[in-house]
């Protein structure tokens, strides 16, 4: 390349973050302009300024080319830069994607203002037309537009190259926690105005019913008309510009020739505010007129009322505390790497508001414009950060001079961009780019800007929570012990509110104690919520038999989370990267295919806006945990569940109650009285269509337990001689595998990377060895003595058979040695013969438990074929466990099966593989399932906590060493 735009290097220049570039503007341009998305001629050069002698192919935009059929392949890596050259600088093998297409500019658009604008492209873009250098960009995030009035003819066909350059010093500052990409990944457009245009309009709509909208008028040919004014219309009501102001402009002298400020003001009387409960917009329609009225430019807005700010320790919206349920969110999408469709992105705001969900940080840049109309429409809270994050050199660039542009630059772009959106309630400067001048340089520039938002990064926040003199009004950790959260609301230090901007690490089998976070936040003033960390895990589809991702072919390939037959979820490594972060990628609370992971429910429950708080005289209190809204939207059944085997249901009727009361409500049925241990469930639904959820959408399900476990009559004597073999195995037609001791699950990514499995592996748990000790026979019983060793301990084991009718009644107990004092369960395995394919329940469920993650799985009746009780985690893991089952059936149509009863509430689990086929496994697709059943019956089972970054789980949930003690029943069906 020889032109003057590339002679500059840009790549390795900080300090040019733009030229020719025009300034960004929350003028909706999307309608009427035309779409230059489509099939472009692309080559990928091996640097940005090689020789051009690639030939050209074709490449699809909006799509990165490392997700189509190039060379040149997604890499994950999370803190590491994939490249080893310091900032500014860029590698010298920097590939480039050189995108062409014709241009036809309609010729109806002759006499007007011609404007490109490129969605998204990283991390340069170059822009010429017919070879003349227009503009770069760069800003990995954001639109970037150009003025092509004077390089395109109306009526005549023009070449149109955006040249994507890779690697460069804007990358030192991308340097996210995801796939990187290269390429154009947002939509192009190409757009005409009247020379005479709204440069940029600014939505004021506060609570009170206080509209102000601010316009800025420029005329391409420099100075502007006379004459012209504007108004706007809200619903329907036309709203005139504010006479006011433009007397007070004339009086203070700050008339311009090129510059027209506008204003419209007005108050609507009994105004319908805008929360994320019921988001309330009214369309607001700007117009710009000549002096003879006619229209010479539009914008529509959608406006929602609402008021944020913090008092004290608090942050409110519309003066109320609201807890924020908040999630991190990344664009993305495993056939097209990061560009997602509307419908697409609509699906995983529909599916967090089902779920529970009232709040989104976009981590870690500015998202699609969609997205926050969505937000708006849906009703979202939104944390808006910036695309800032240095994490390898964050220290070196934080106060870099070089880099001061770049920081103000994406900073203020966005909220330029976002600035009308009710959504947005709070800024974020960016992520994991230390603390320096450079972000208080962004952050003078926002609060001047807008003084209507709190500002959060959590890079200041760190240097203390309380700090005032720290650019952060929120203070806003990621992964924070919980004990330390408690401790500063408790302190009487705390000056902000504490919303930590990431916890719960989703990763996996995971999102342990998240209840016990909710209990705290809902009863700790000061503490308000945070954002579990995050949606999506990043599996990129991909053909097994090595290679590329499948690309935007790949839709139907994949089904409920899984990747179709000779497919897999790749991540980090997958496509031969050398510098990699391996399963790191996959650490969301949906699989790749937007599938919910059992942990969802878990929250959705914690979420719930009808609680049961408890039974008393034959009735429950109900209370109304929103903040905004009643019950109105809502209808109920209830479900009575009888350990007996009954499930009886009726129609629930929800007092009226407002945000925060309490009522109680008679029980509108008698509980019967007989069948034992009694559960009452609340089935809560829409009552009608909501913008997320058709009438009839399960919201929560409350429970509430009205009988306490009636005990067991004693299991009478008798029945078929047991039989065990010489070493003490217990011999049995139904059983493959005799019941024997098991103290390992296969890691979760929690076990494995919070250093609490390779312990397990170091005392030899993984591997223990069974010694008979001794099998003593008295006439309807069989004692087995065993030790199982480690290399470090040895465990003994006490199982005593005893024929029971029907059946054999296990009565065992494990002797843990105290240095064993972490270990991930501790009960019996075996496995079951070929045939039992159906699981019937008594307990939680029907998704997966665990100790520390039981709070949305009701404890009734349930029944899941055995090949769906497994959970298809990324990297294959302890999964499918039920928490607090009381009794379970396996059983086949046509063949045998069998019933277990268990002596309490316990931890099980019913799957096709071993622990130890699991562990062998890297990706889901290596697993062969096995014809019979593998079955755990857990004494204790650790909790699962959130180690692999954050906190492990809390000590309560632990398997503590010592003596556990365990008793089932097992009979033919
Ligand atoms: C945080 C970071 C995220 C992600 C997460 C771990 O430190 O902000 O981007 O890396 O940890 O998955
Ligand atoms: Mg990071």
């Amino acid at each position: 390349m020889t032109d003057p735009l590339a002679a500059l290097r840009p790549w390795e220049a900080p300090e040019v973050t733009s030229w020719g570039r025009l300034p960004m503007n929350a003028v909706d341009r999307r309608p009427g302009a035309l779409s230059l998305d489509g099939e472009w001629r692309f080559r990928l050069l091996p640097a940005p300024q090689a020789a051009d002698g690639v030939p050209w192919s074709a490449l699809h935009v909006p799509g990165a080319w490392t997700m189509q059929d190039t060379d040149d392949r997604p890499q994950y890596t999370n803190v590491t830069m994939p490249f080893g050259a310091f900032p500014p600088h860029a590698p010298a093998a920097d590939p480039t994607g050189v995108h062409e297409r014709d241009l036809d500019v309609p010729a109806e658009w002759a006499g007007r203002r011609i404007v490109l604008q490129v969605g998204a492209a990283e991390s340069v873009l170059l822009v010429h037309v017919d070879g003349r250098p227009v503009g770069l960009s760069k800003d990995s995030h954001l639109a970037a537009e150009f003025d092509l009035t004077e390089v395109v003819r109306p009526g005549a066909r023009s070449v149109l190259r955006l040249t994507v350059v890779k690697w460069s010093d804007a990358s030192h500052i991308e340097d996210q926690d995801h796939w990187w990409h290269g390429g154009i990944t947002r939509s192009v457009l190409l757009y005409a105005t009247d020379p005479l245009h709204l440069a940029d309009v600014t939505v004021r709509a506060r609570r009170s019913g206080e509209l102000r909208v601010d316009c800025a008028v420029r005329d391409r040919g420099g100075a502007l008309p006379d004459g012209w004014y504007v108004s706007a219309d809200l619903d329907g009501e036309l709203l005139a510009q504010d006479a006011e102001f433009d007397r007070l402009n004339a009086e203070d002298d700050r008339g311009s020739d090129f510059l027209g400020e506008a204003r419209v003001r007005t108050v609507v009387p009994g105004v319908r505010t805008w929360n994320a409960e019921q988001p309330e917009l009214y369309g607001l329609t700007v117009r710009l007129h000549r002096a003879d009225g006619s229209v010479a430019d539009t914008s529509y807005h959608r406006v929602g009322f609402r008021d944020v700010e913090i008092a004290g320790r608090d942050l409110l919206v519309n003066g109320e505390r609201v807890f924020v349920r908040g999630i991190n969110r990344h664009d993305f999408h495993p056939l097209t790497g990061r560009t997602m469709s509307y419908d697409d992105m609509r699906a995983d705001l529909v599916l967090l508001k089902r779920f529970g969900f009232n709040a989104v940080r976009t981590a870690h840049y500015p998202n699609d414009p969609a997205f926050y109309d969505l937000a708006d429409e849906l009703g979202l809270y939104v944390v808006d950060e910036a695309d800032i994050e240095s994490h390898d050199h964050a220290h070196e660039i934080a106060d870099d001079p070089r880099y001061l542009n770049a920081f103000v630059d994406r900073v203020s772009r966005m909220v330029l961009r976002d600035k009308n959106h009710p959504s947005v309630i709070i800024w974020s400067l960016g992520n994991e780019s230390d603390y320096g001048a450079n972000h208080d340089a962004a952050a003078g520039w926002v609060r001047r800007h807008d003084p209507t938002r709190p500002l959060q990064y959590e890079g200041a926040a760190k240097r203390g929570w309380a700090d005032p003199d720290v650019a952060s009004d929120i203070a806003c950790p990621m992964y924070a012990p919980l004990a330390e959260c408690v401790a500063h609301a408790l302190s009487g230090e705390q000056t902000k509110p504490l919303i930590q901007c990431e916890y719960s690490h989703a990763m996996g089998n995971s999102n342990g104690t998240l209840a016990d976070h909710w209990a705290a936040i809902e009863s700790t003033p000061g503490l308000q919520g945070g954002f579990i960390w995050e949606f999506w895990d990043h599996g990129i589809l991909q053909r097994v038999s090595g290679g590329r991702p499948v690309g935007r072919a790949g839709a139907g390939l994949y089904d409920n989370g899984v990747a179709a037959p000779g497919h897999r979820w790749a991540y980090g490594g997958d496509f031969g990267e050398a510098t990699h972060d391996g399963a790191f990628v996959a650490d969301g609370m949906v699989f790749p295919d937007r599938t919910p992971k059992p942990a969802l429910y878990e929250h959705r429950e914690l979420a719930a806006p009808v609680r049961i708080r408890c039974f008393r005289h034959e009735g429950i209190v109900l209370a109304n945990h929103q903040h905004f809204r009643g019950f109105d939207w809502l209808t109920a059944t209830w479900e009575l569940a009888l350990a007996d085997g009954r499930t009886l249901t009726g129609p629930a009727e929800l007092p009226e109650l407002c945000p925060g009361e309490t009522a109680a409500v008679p029980l509108p049925f008698e509980v019967p009285a007989d069948g034992g241990e009694a559960w009452l469930t609340l089935r809560v639904t829409t009552a009608g269509d909501q913008a997320w959820a058709p009438t009839g959408t399960e919201v929560c399900a409350p429970q509430i337990r009205l009988r306490a476990p009636v005990p067991a009559p004693a299991a009478v004597p008798g029945g078929p001689d047991v039989e065990v073999d010489g070493e003490g195995l217990l011999l049995h037609p139904l059983l493959a595998a005799a019941p024997t001791l098991s103290l390992w699950r296969a890691p979760t990514d929690n076990d494995e990377l919070g250093g609490i499995a390779p312990r397990w592996r170091a005392w030899g748990l993984d591997s223990l060895v069974r010694k008979v000790v001794s099998v003593r026979r008295a006439h309807d019983r069989v004692t087995v003595l065993a030790e199982y060793a480690g290399t470090t301990g040895v465990v003994r084991h006490r199982q005593e058979f005893t024929a029971v009718e029907g059946g054999i009644r296990v009565d065992e107990s494990a002797e843990l040695p105290d240095r064993f004092d972490d270990v991930a369960r501790v009960g019996s395995v075996f496995e079951t013969v070929a045939g039992p394919e159906l699981l019937e329940w008594f307990g939680q469920g029907p998704w997966e438990s665990y100790p520390d993650r039981a709070a949305g799985a009701p404890v009734g009746h349930h029944s899941l074929p055995v090949d769906e009780l497994f959970t298809p985690y990324l990297r294959p893991q302890e999964s499918g466990g039920r928490h607090g089952v009381r009794r379970f059936t396996l059983s086949a149509p046509d063949a045998a099966g069998l019933a277990v009863e268990l002596d309490e509430p316990r931890q099980v689990s019913v799957s096709r593989y071993r622990a130890e086929d699991l562990t062998a496994a890297a990706h889901h697709d290596e697993l062969v399932p096995r014809a019979g059943c593998v079955v755990h019956i857990d004494a204790a089972h650790r909790g699962l906590g959130t180690a692999s970054c954050g906190p492990d789980t809390l000590p309560s949930y632990l398997v503590a060493p010592g003596v556990h003690r365990w008793s089932w029943t097992l009979r033919t069906l």
